[in-house]
């Protein structure tokens, strides 16, 4: 069934050469290829390890009866695709444009042995599935990364299949407050310090602060959706309202 649900797929290539939007992406890459090898221990660094809950709370909004096969955009690593598989969804693909982050991705599922995780290097903004393929999509800390959030919604309510759910988790910023004072100090000042150090790219963590900044808020997110068609919307906040899970269904 799996084979299936893999040969089905259908590969539409995307991005024209003299796309403007390639100069962003292609930074984008570059960085994630130079820290993919400290990215996991970075995200249990900087979070204290919470992300790890706050991916088990993305996957729970969308997983539910009849959700067999999923998609994690701009997988990474792929956190969200082997909870998904330990969840129970039979088939799971993530998909991202960092080689080297799909290399440590595609070294976790062997060690985990998780032969239906399938893993391939695409273009979340040009997402090489067909219409109305999949039950759930979810992406994780992507949106701050993509050139063009609208068209990654445009893209994931594509191939989400009619009443199927998709959430996305991400940074997000937080009201005026003390919290809100000192989670800037600690993303300003402390991460580029931390992450600089531990994977040797400096430019990589001071780009961070700098892509909450251009991020919208979580509502404005959910109005986003809304915009491309989804319908349900739900804005979950959560590490004291920095990050926040907002998803909708087609
Ligand atoms: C912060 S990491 C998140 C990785 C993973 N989802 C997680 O939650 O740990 C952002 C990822 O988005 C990927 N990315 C950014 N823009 C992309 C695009 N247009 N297409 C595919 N992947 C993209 C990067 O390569 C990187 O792996």
């Amino acid at each position: 069934m799996s084979g299936e649900f893999y040969r089905n797929m259908t590969l539409i290539p995307y991005r024209k050469e003299n796309d403007s939007s390639m100069e962003k992406a292609e930074a984008v890459q570059l960085m994630f290829d130079s820290i993919a090898h400290r990215y996991d221990l970075l995200n249990d660094l900087m979070t204290a390890g919470m992300h790890r809950r706050w991916k088990q709370l993305t996957i729970k909004e969308v997983v539910g009866d009849g959700v067999e096969s999923v998609l994690d955009v701009a997988c990474g690593t792929g956190d969200l695709g082997f909870l998904f598989k330990k969840s129970g969804v039979e088939k799971v693909i993530g998909i991202d444009f960092s080689e080297n982050m799909l290399n440590v991705a595609m070294r976790r599922k062997n060690d985990k042995k998780q032969e239906y995780v399938l893993f391939s290097r695409a273009d979340a903004l040009g997402l090489p599935f067909r219409d109305d393929l999949f039950d759930a999509v979810a992406t994780g800390f992507s949106l701050r990364n993509v050139d063009g959030i609208g068209k990654m919604f445009d893209e994931v309510y594509r191939v989400l299949r009619p009443g199927g759910r998709f959430a996305s988790l991400e940074l997000t910023q937080m009201k005026s407050g003390v919290m809100n004072s000192l989670f800037r100090i600690y993303f300003n000042k402390i991460v580029p310090i931390l992450g600089g150090f531990i994977t040797g790219d400096r430019e990589a963590y001071d780009y961070l602060p700098e892509s909450i900044a251009n991020v919208p808020d979580a509502e404005e997110l959910g109005i986003m959706m809304e915009q491309v068609g989804f319908s349900s919307i739900k804005v979950k906040k959560l590490g004291f309202g920095s990050v926040a899970i907002v998803s909708g269904s087609k």
